[in-house]
């Protein structure tokens, strides 16, 4: 009676562990090449630093897709523009969700209300992504902030002109011309001196460190069930960052909200925001994503392209027309890439046209070459301009 029981469990239970089986086996198609991984640690010894280089070196050695482990996570590399043009382009869709990193301090909820961390799909991130096209990013948007751009453009070559024969930073002076130029875009008005005292604009320090945060390796992320003790505090240091961050404009959207704009003709992208009924909240989280996602890139393409330019004048060209055909589609395109693409040739012409550069007696080009994890030079780029047209 047992055995007959038994066979009865055993032809109920079997095909259904078959069925198991076979759903994880269709779930799991091979994974691409990568290096070995140790037990529970994965490949944190391979990729200690994670910068271009080091990924570069792993690439040619295991293929344009690679696959790494970092402790629990996979994580799978591509680095050629073949690999770049299917994930981006060709199978866009199933790659437009985001793993969002757990030093981002929002909630499931927050980043589906209103954060460029949503998965593609979402309505919500779809209206924003529509917004800021239609109201920053827009051919009548952009030619509606070229005059400011002009001015914080001219007031960075005088004020390099007036620097003729000495050394200055001029990855510092970039990013305060960047940054205001966002600033005027978003409030009409400067947040940062052109020239700081010190040695670095403050501001840059807070994007920065938000930045570093969110690419930093973090064993919440690799561990996902240590992701509630935030063990590294870099969840904890995110969320201070992006206050003080907020506390930058604050003010000014505290005096927009108080002032009625009767007669006032001028529209900047917070009287939109305030026009359409965002909250001091969600203004401040969109304001943040944004210059966090837009100044870092926009600045260190510069930056770098002085740097090729300084080795290599045919550099620039190359450069150009990379931003020109850079991924024309897709649902996770960059939609600041029209902004970026009007301020990063403007600076660049302007610094090449009206100075000459070189370098600080006795400094090696190569040094402008190292890179961070954030694709940051690890040097201040320090270069001595010299006036050349009035
Ligand atoms: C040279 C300049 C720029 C470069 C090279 C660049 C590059 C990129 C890239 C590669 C992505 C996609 C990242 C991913 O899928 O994970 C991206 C996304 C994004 N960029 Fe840019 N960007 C530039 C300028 C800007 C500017 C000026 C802004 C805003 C003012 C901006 C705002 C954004 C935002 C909000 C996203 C996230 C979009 C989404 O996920 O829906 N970017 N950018």
């Amino acid at each position: 009676m047992e055995e007959a029981y038994f066979f009865m469990l055993s032809f109920l239970v079997l095909p259904f562990l078959y069925l198991i089986y076979n759903s994880f086996k269709s779930y799991n198609p091979p994974l691409p090449p990568g290096p070995i991984p140790w037990p529970v640690l994965g490949n944190f010894y391979s990729i200690n630093t994670m910068d271009h280089v080091s990924l570069a070196n792993l690439a040619t050695k295991h293929g344009p897709l690679m696959l790494l482990r970092e402790g629990l996570q996979y994580l799978v590399i591509g680095s050629s523009s073949t690999a770049a043009i299917e994930i981006l382009k060709t199978k866009d869709r199933v790659f437009s969700a985001r793993a969002v990193p757990n030093s981002v301090p929002l909630t499931r909820s927050e980043i589906d209300q209103l954060s460029f961390w949503a998965d593609a799909s979402c309505e919500n991130l779809k209206n924003i992504r529509k917004m800021c096209r239609a109201e920053l990013f827009s051919s009548k948007a952009l030619e509606s902030q070229e005059l400011l751009r002009e001015k914080k453009i001219t007031e960075m070559v005088e004020l390099l002109r007036t620097k003729d024969g000495l050394v200055v930073n001029l990855e510092k002076c970039v990013y305060a011309t960047v940054f205001n130029m966002f600033a005027n875009a978003f409030f009409s008005r400067d947040l940062v001196r052109l020239e700081e005292e010190g040695s670095d604009n403050p501001v840059k320090g807070l994007l920065r460190g938000i930045i570093g945060a969110i690419g930093a390796p973090n064993l919440s992320d690799a561990y996902p069930f240590l992701s509630k003790l935030d063990l590294q505090g870099v969840r904890k240091k995110h969320r201070e960052l992006s206050m003080r961050v907020h506390a930058l404009w604050e003010p000014i959207v505290k005096e927009r909200r108080k002032r009625t704009r009767g007669g006032l003709s001028h529209q900047d992208f917070l009287d939109t925001l305030l026009d359409k009924g965002f909250t001091d909240y969600q203004i401040n989280k969109l304001l943040e994503e944004l210059v966090s996602a837009g100044i870092d890139t926009t600045t260190s393409t510069i930056n770098r392209t002085i740097v090729e330019l300084i080795n290599n004048p045919e550099s620039m060209k190359k450069l150009q027309e990379e931003l020109d055909t850079e991924f024309n589609q897709g649902r996770r395109i960059c939609p600041g890439l029209p902004m970026g693409t009007k301020i990063v040739p403007a600076v660049i012409a302007s610094l090449v046209y009206f100075l000459d550069w070189s370098l600080p007696h006795g400094n090696d080009p190569a040094i402008y070459q190292k890179l961070r994890a954030t694709s940051h030079l690890v040097e201040p780029l320090l270069l001595i301009p010299k006036s050349r047209k009035e």
